[in-house]
């Protein structure tokens, strides 16, 4: 009997997020607050200077974060994902409830559309559901392409209106 066998190298590899990458996922956060190059770019101060955005990142790791990172061959970071839980009196851009949480996700420009983004979606979801997460939410902006990555990895629309004011 004839078999075939297979193999693909992705170039990358995925590991769970821990304090150490605490300085890597505020970049990522970075990025996903400038993900429309038209527009002026947000610094890293002004990002971590805004509570709205600064709750995605601060303490990390904290008490029910879970995060996963995508690192090159050298184990250089080049993406991460993670989840965090917001309350009512402090909700993320996604807030749906105080039990879900809130995804953030980011790639380095140089390892853009190369599926790095859909790896660690995929990996998220798996380690969500293994620690008992059954319900995330996020949001993101129309125009942006990572709505179509979210919407192929099962994400569908709960809400949606008018992007806040910056
Ligand atoms: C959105 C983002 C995380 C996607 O990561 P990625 O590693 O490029 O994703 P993948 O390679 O798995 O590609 C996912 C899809 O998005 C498309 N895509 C989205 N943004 C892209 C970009 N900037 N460059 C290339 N492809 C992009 C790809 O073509 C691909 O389409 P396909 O599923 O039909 O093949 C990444 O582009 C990024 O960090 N953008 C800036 C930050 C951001 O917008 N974060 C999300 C905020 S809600």
């Amino acid at each position: 009997m004839e078999y075939l066998r297979y193999g693909r190298d992705i170039g990358f590899s995925l590991r769970a997020a821990t304090s150490d990458d605490a300085e890597f996922l505020v970049d990522m956060l970075v990025a996903a607050v400038n993900w429309d190059p038209a527009r002026e770019v947000a610094s890293r101060d002004q990002v971590l200077g805004d509570r709205r955005t600064a709750h995605y990142v601060e303490g990390w790791p904290q008490p029910g974060d879970l995060g996963v990172v995508a690192v090159d061959p050298g184990g250089q970071p080049i993406g991460a994902v993670w989840l965090r839980l917001f309350g009512t009196d402090d909700p993320g851009y996604g807030f749906v409830a105080a039990d879900i949480p809130e995804l953030s996700l980011g790639v380095v420009p140089a390892w853009r559309g190369k599926g790095v983004g859909h790896a660690l979606l995929t990996e998220m979801a798996r380690r969500a559901a293994g620690s008992g997460v059954t319900r995330i939410c996020l949001s993101v902006e129309r125009a942006n392409r990572a709505r179509r990555l979210y919407v192929e990895e099962g994400f569908t629309t709960v809400e949606s209106g008018p992007a806040p004011t910056p």
